[in-house]
Formats: C-alpha cells, structure tokens, sequence
C-alpha cells in the first residue's frame, strides 16, 4: 500500500479546527490571503499524502482554499518524494513546466514541499530559476509567511519535535482517513534517504491519535491506517504499537484499522496479539525484506537475518488465520550476486507473497552508501527487476485464484472507474475486489462471492 500515484484530490472544504494558539505561527490574524486557492500535488508514500492533508490544514486556517485546478490557482504546491532519483526527475520536469506556463500579470506562487525539497534545500532554487518557495517536512507551520514573502522562500529546518499534533487535517474524499502516528525514522538503512529528510523518530500521543480516530469516524470514514517509516515502533512512553492498535480497533464506527509499514526487527509480540485479537484489524501485513540474502541484509544495516525474518512470518501466519503478507524489494543493491540475487527469488517464493513493490537500486546522494561504488548495471539491474516481477505476477494470479468460490468481505470504495456499472473495494486482505453490485455504496461492508482473478484484483458478485 505504498506509493501513491502523483494527485490526490482535496475538496474544497474540511474539518476545520482553529487553534488559537497557532495564530503567530500561521499567521491566521493576517487577513489577506482570504479568497486565495491553492492546488496541491502529492508524490511518493502515504505518508506524504498525510502531510498534504495537514498542509492543506495549515493553509485553510490561514485562509486559503483548495482547489484542483492548478490553471487557477494562487499558489501551487507540490508535495515531493527523494526515495528514488527517478521519484525527483518526475517533479523536476513536473515544475519546470508549471514554471513555464505560468502566466505572466497573476501572482501565482509556485513551490516544493517534503522530502525532496528537504533533499536539495537551498540547490534547488539555483537549479530551478522561478521557483518561489521550498519547505521541508518539519517547517509547514511556516508556508502562510513563507508565501507572503517577496523574495524566495525557505524552510528546511528539522525539528525533532515537530508532530503537528494540533494541525487538523484537511483530509480527501473516500472510506479510508490516513494517519500518522510517528514521523521520521532512527535506522539509517545505507540505502536510504528517509532519515536525512525526515529527521528523527518521534511519535504523537495516543490520546491525540485516539481523538484523532474518533473525529474521523464521526466524519464518516470507515477505515483508518496508521503511518510511520518505522509505524510498529511507535511508543509515546506509556502506550506501545500493539496498544495503540487495540485501542483504535475499539474506536465506534471504525470497521478496520490498518497500518504501512511495520518494520520486521522492530515487530513484537504485543503487535501480533492485537492483530490476533482484534476483528477490526484485518489480517494483512506489509513486511519489507528488500532482499533474500543474509549479506545483502547485513550490508544494507537491515537489522534482522533472513532465518528471524522467516520465523516472523511464521508466527505472525501461526497467530492470524488467512494471513496476506506483501513486501518491499531492491535489486541490484552495490555487491549483489546472481547468488544473492537467486536468494531473492527464492525467499519470494518460500514466503508466497501476496504482493510485491520492486525496485531498482537507486544511488542516493547523503545515505551511507552514497560512497559505495554500484557494481550492478543498469541493465542487470533492469534484467533482475522484469524477472521477479514476472515470477512475483504469476504468483499473486496462483494465489488469487484460489479465492475463486469463496467469498469475501468488501469495505466498498467507488463505482469502478472504466465500468461505473461495477463496484471497488478491499478485502481483509487489501486485495481490490471488482464486483457487480445488488445493494452497495460506498462505505458498506459487502460479501462478494470471487468468480474470477487476476495477479493484481478479485472480480465477483455481491451475494
Ligand atoms: N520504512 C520502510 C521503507 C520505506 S521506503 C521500511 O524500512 O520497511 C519504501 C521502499 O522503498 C523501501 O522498502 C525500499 O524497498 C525502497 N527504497 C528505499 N530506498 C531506496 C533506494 N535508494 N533505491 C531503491 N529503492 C529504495
Ligand atoms: Fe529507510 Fe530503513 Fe528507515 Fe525504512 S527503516 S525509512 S528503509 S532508513
Ligand atoms: Fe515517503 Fe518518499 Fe519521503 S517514500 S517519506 S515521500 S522520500
């Protein structure tokens, strides 16, 4: 459940609340920007589009309404993602050409937002001539002054303790209402950028968490997930992930708690028994293993052999019954073998993934592999990707067919987008589920009976 595609859509209006105290900050006692729109744009991980819907909060107590018209707007804001060096061509090329079709007589202020921005910091303004603001994960208290300025803006500034636990978010339409509960991230994979652009751990409380929840059920979403780079080492000092969990599982009108993406050293035993526990927390969990080879993992500072990874899953599937289990993949990681890399294709089998993100090896500037020299090419690494890809497809169809004539629980999305005759959702186990409707909308909870399957979706009937 990662990546989410390039724009999510805000409505125009949200669950405001003022916070009186924010006003120095957000600068809510300057009445100017009433009236002005702003268009924002998100890339990368859910938890980016978390942060979109609390910037979206920030602005609209500043007196700014979203829109999503990028043509019109008075601000336009792009909500960036460094994981990947292919992730920052897509918004460099992306705002260069806003840049350019901005239209001259209106003052329209363009900018990035999140990891990407925090990446390159001050570099981008010099690289990108036009762009009027930049602000990193921690400074969107900051964007109101940020887009009174005259000049270019920035705030790249980390702040440990930055939670935003009091900004409400502006949250999109649907069944699903995101939620992070911890923001950065203490591994330091040597692979990874995250830490460098999100700073250190830090969680919110459990009591802010819970009242968050609440007011999300009482806005009519059915589903909520939980976010953190690291989500299942959240701990505020007296509640731990496997509490929190259950205490958001109990939470009325929320039918399903879900949570991206754990982190397999630091699961533990109070996680697995709320999700044993727990109905509304469906049994599907998203293990990133990244490889199959001990050597890999040891080089990468992943913290965890394959043998305990393996053990893991083994318990989490002793523990909760029908268990669908997905995972995270980078080929071509500096040193990897045609060993290492069959150790991948093996572990992938062994587990029998429900589902899989993969990803080439990308080179990231500031991470503690930045130094190490690539010995996969490009083309290698192309070559091992199409491989695990395919193997990974045929697998999920092998597993998904075995859903064929029985039936499943859907929490409804939407009308399907290709064919509004038909209904989406998720099952428990986060598979999409096509199906032809009798009585369904959206935010009901439907038995589908499964006819057919592909590696991606479950197509059926609602029974
Ligand atoms: N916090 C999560 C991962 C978040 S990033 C975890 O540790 O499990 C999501 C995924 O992007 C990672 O699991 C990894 O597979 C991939 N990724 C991260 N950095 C990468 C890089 N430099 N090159 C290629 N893939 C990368
Ligand atoms: Fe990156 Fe590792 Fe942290 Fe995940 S745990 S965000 S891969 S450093
Ligand atoms: Fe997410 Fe990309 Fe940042 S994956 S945390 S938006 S680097």
């Amino acid at each position: 459940m990662h990546r989410a595609g390039p724009k999510r859509k805000f409505p125009a209006t949200g669950n405001l609340r003022y916070n009186p105290e924010m006003a120095s900050l957000s600068g809510l006692a300057d009445p100017t920007p009433q009236g002005r729109s702003v268009y924002v744009e998100t890339y990368g991980c859910q938890m980016n589009v978390a942060d979109s819907e609390l910037i979206q909060g920030v602005l609209a107590a500043s007196g700014y309404t979203a829109t999503d018209c990028a043509e019109t707007a008075d601000v336009i804001l792009l909500n960036t993602c460094a994981i990947r060096e292919r992730a920052e061509e897509r918004v460099s090329q992306r705002v260069r050409h806003l840049i350019g079709a901005r239209r001259s007589g209106r003052r329209v202020r363009i900018g990035l937002a999140g990891c990407m921005a925090q990446h390159h910091r001050e570099k981008l303004l010099a690289t990108i001539p036009g762009l009027d603001f930049i602000v990193g994960p921690d400074g969107y208290r900051q964007l109101p002054e940020l887009l009174e300025a005259d000049h270019p803006a920035t705030e790249v500034r980390l702040d440990r303790r930055e939670t935003y636990e009091d900004i409400a978010p502006v949250r999109g339409e649907g069944v699903r209402a995101w939620l992070t509960i911890m923001r950065g991230c203490n591994r330091f994979c040597t692979f990874c950028v995250v830490p460098y652009v999100r700073g250190r751990e830090r969680s919110l409380p459990a009591a802010v968490l819970i009242e968050e929840i609440r007011h999300a059920a009482s806005s009519g979403y059915k589903e909520v997930v939980l976010l953190g780079q690291t989500v299942n080492a959240y701990n505020d000092g007296t509640v731990d992930f496997g509490e929190l969990l259950r205490r958001a599982a109990a939470v009325p009108g929320i039918e399903r708690v879900r949570f991206t993406s754990p982190h397999p050293a630091d699961m533990t035993d109070s996680t697995i028994a709320a999700m044993r526990d727990c109905a509304q927390i469906p049994p599907y969990v998203h293990l990133p293993v990244q490889s199959g080879s001990d050597r890999m993992l040891e080089a990468m500072d992943r913290g965890h052999t394959i043998a305990e990874y393996l053990d893991l899953v083994r318990s989490m599937r002793d523990a909760i019954a029908n268990l669908a289990v997905s995972t995270d993949i980078i080929v071509g990681y500096p040193g990897e073998t045609e060993q290492d890399f069959e150790a991948t294709s093996q572990l992938m089998e062994q587990v029998g993934y429900d589902h899989a993100f993969m990803f080439k090896y990308s080179r990231r500037e500031a991470t503690r592999a930045w130094n190490v020299e690539e010995t996969v090419s490009e083309t290698e690494k192309g070559r091992r990707l199409t491989r695990l890809i395919d193997e990974q497809s045929a697998r999920a169809m092998k597993i998904n067919q075995k859903s064929i004539g029985h039936t499943t629980r859907v929490l409804v999305e939407s009308p399907a987008k290709r064919q509004p005759n038909l209904f989406v959702g998720k099952n428990p186990q986060f598979k999409t589920v096509v199906f032809e409707p009798t009585v369904a909308k959206p935010g009901d909870i439907v038995k589908v009976a499964i006819e057919a399957a592909g590696p991606h979706n479950l197509r059926g009937r609602q029974i």
